[in-house]
């Protein structure tokens, strides 16, 4: 229905004058600036808009939106500008990100005999998610439809390939490749990067996930015992009959929407041709349970799950991609129910109103907006922070990175000086840890921001590991000189982000 009446409806109209009520009496209470803050950020404010066109969940095209909401669509177009900081945005030329693997070349040591190792680039903005994944190299190796999920405005070809239903739709396309799944959504004509509805319910509004794969992994965690102290709501779900099963749209707060929105994409997945995308979450969002999960699944064919093999070393590899959402709900942030849009969509003052900015990129480039409404310090000052805990991050990152060529080089030559398949065995399945932890924290795209303290644990057992199986290499070619008792204390430890023994199990740890 194009040009209905025009209509104004009241946007998140719930309880704004109470929050707000209740802000100022806490400031006169004496609580902190910082409190206040967040406090202030997370009232809802009644925004007023005019529809001058009706949308639809088949309205994937932003522009028809754009009318409708103007300041929202404008910054969202910004998405196709270059932004760059030390670590974030990317390098490279206006056409072509920077290749990750000629920058670090032990990551396109770690990734041979995977697609990785022939073109890996830094990411860029939104607006580019469908072009940069039609272009790359890796595409010259068979991908699965899956690869879709996340880089297009999809959902209309989920419910059409489902008989209306977008689930079935979704667990149909796992099984057609790339090029079949991706000439339907051009004929359909939802060729789009992400688009307001994949966010955004058109009739209300609100906040909203859509994505199959998020929806699965998500009710999965809540149906684990895993500790998660930064999605309450799961918590709450958890404590009630348990009829439904969990579901985001409905049991999750909106400030936890603000982030399980980013979560359908910024986040590690199976995404190949022989079972549907899976989201690792079923033992908890840590990258240790992560890795759990992956260790105990079977593909349907019965055998176990790896996603390449080491082509130097034969090692069955897991390949991490982009933890965001995992590592920011390891982080205070998190903790202190700070979300994604928090940081990387901070209000803006548009005339009388302050809508949130959709240009979603690096909060360095923007650290008023997205740090100062919360911390007291300079801008100077939070860049310095920021500065510290990524320097700390990249030292470490890189360390482990010569650690895991030493080891990849000691299994290499073990084999070369004529060790058996079996003696190898020790150093292949550490490689498989070491190279799992290492990853995980390369890929994610923060630099050790999310959760610094997570990332340096991570790190520090990544580096344990690659020396243990390097020594384990050295062991397997010379057990005369290596002595073969692993040292006290460097057995793996239990991880610290495991989730507590449930309630009446009756081992409490004293
Ligand atoms: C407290 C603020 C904060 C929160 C909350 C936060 N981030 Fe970030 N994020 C950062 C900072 C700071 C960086 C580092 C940016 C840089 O190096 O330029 C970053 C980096 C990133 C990057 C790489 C940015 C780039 O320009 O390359 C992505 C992607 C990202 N975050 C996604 C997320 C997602 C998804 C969430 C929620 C699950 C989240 N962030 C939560 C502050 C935050
Ligand atoms: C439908 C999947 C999807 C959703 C939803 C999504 N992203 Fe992204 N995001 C991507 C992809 C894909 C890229 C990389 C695009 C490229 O490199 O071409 C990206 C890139 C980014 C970048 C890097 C921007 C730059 O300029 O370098 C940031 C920051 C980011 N996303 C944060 C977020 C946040 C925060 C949210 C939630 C508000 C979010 N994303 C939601 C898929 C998604
Ligand atoms: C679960 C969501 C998800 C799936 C599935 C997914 N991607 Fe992405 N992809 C992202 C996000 C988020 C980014 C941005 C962060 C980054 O680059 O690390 C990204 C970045 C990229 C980029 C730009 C940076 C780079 O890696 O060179 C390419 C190209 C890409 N993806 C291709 C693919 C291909 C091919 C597949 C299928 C094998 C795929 N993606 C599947 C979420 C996804
Ligand atoms: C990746 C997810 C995502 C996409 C895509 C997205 N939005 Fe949003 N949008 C958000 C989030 C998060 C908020 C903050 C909502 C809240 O706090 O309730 C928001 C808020 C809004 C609001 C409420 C007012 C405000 O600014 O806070 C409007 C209107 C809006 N978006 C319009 C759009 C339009 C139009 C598009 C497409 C051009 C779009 N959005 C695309 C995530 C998204
Ligand atoms: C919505 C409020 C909010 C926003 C926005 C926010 N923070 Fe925070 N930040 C917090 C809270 C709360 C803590 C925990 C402090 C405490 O409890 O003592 C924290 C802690 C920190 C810490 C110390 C903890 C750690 O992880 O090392 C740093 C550094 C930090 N913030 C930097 C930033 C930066 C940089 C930005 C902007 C990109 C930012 N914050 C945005 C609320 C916020």
């Amino acid at each position: 229905m194009e040009n209905s009446p025009k209509q104004v409806s009241w946007y998140r109209g719930r309880a704004a004058y109470g929050v707000l009520v209740a802000v100022v009496a806490a400031a006169a209470a004496g609580v902190t600036a910082l409190l206040m803050n967040i406090s202030e950020r997370k009232a809802e404010q009644r925004v007023p808009y005019v529809r001058v066109v009706e949308v639809t969940e088949k309205d994937t095209d932003p522009a028809k939106w754009g009318r409708n909401w103007p300041a929202q669509y404008d910054s969202y177009r910004k998405t196709a500008l270059r932004t760059s900081t030390k670590y974030g945005g990317h390098a490279g030329s206006e056409a072509l990100p920077e290749e990750k693997i000629e920058r670090d070349p032990w990551l396109k040591r770690m990734f041979l005999g995977y697609a990785f190792s022939i073109d890996y680039r830094d990411r860029r903005g939104h607006a580019y998610m469908l072009e940069d994944q039609e272009a790359t190299q890796r595409l010259t190796k068979p991908q699965s439809g899956s690869c879709l999920h996340c880089h297009a405005s999809i959902m209309p070809l989920y419910r059409e390939l489902g008989g209306g239903d977008a689930m079935t739709g979704f667990a149909s396309t796992f099984k057609l490749s790339y090029q079949e799944l991706s000439q339907k959504l051009h004929e359909s004509g939802h060729a789009h990067p992400v688009s307001c509805p994949d966010c955004h319910d058109p009739n209300t509004m609100s906040v909203r996930v859509t994505r199959p794969g998020f929806i699965n992994g998500i009710r999965a965690l809540a149906e684990s015992a895993a500790a998660v102290p930064a999605i309450p709501s799961i918590e709450i779900w958890r404590a009630g009959s348990r009829k439904e099963p969990y579901d985001p749209n409905r049991d999750a707060s909106r400030n936890e929407l603000r982030s399980f929105v980013c979560g359908q994409c910024h986040v590690e997945y199976y995404c190949g041709g022989k079972m549907p995308l899976t989201f690792p979450w079923a033992n908890g969002l840590g990258a240790d349970e992560a890795e759990r999960f992956w260790d105990g699944t079977k593909f349907p064919d019965g055998s176990a799950f790896y996603d390449y093999k080491h082509e130097e070393t034969h090692a069955p590899i897991l390949k991490a991609q982009h933890p965001e959402f995992e590592m920011w709900s390891q982080g205070v942030h998190a903790r202190s129910g700070v979300s994604c849009a928090d940081c990387h969509m901070p209000y803006m003052r548009e005339g009388a109103s302050k809508v949130s900015d959709h240009w979603v990129r690096s909060p360095l480039l923007n650290v008023s907006r997205a740090c100062q409404t919360c911390h007291r310090a300079s801008e100077q000052e939070m860049q310095a922070r920021v500065a510290t805990i990524q320097g700390r991050n990249y030292e470490l990152l890189q360390r482990g990175g010569a650690a895991i060529v030493d080891l990849i080089q000691a299994i290499v030559d073990a084999r070369a000086a004529g060790v058996g398949e079996a003696a190898l065995e020790p150093a292949l399945a550490l490689q498989r840890r070491a190279q799992w932890r290492l990853d995980y924290i390369a890929a994610e795209n923060s630099m050790g921001f999310h959760a610094p303290q997570e990332a340096a644990r991570i790190l520090g057992e990544a580096a344990d590991f690659a020396r243990q199986g390097q020594i384990a290499a050295l062991r397997a070619r010379a057990p005369d000189l290596v002595p073969a008792a692993p040292a006290a204390g460097s057995a793996p430890l239990p991880p610290s982000s495991a989730a507590p023994a449930p309630s009446g199990s009756g081992t409490r740890p004293k």
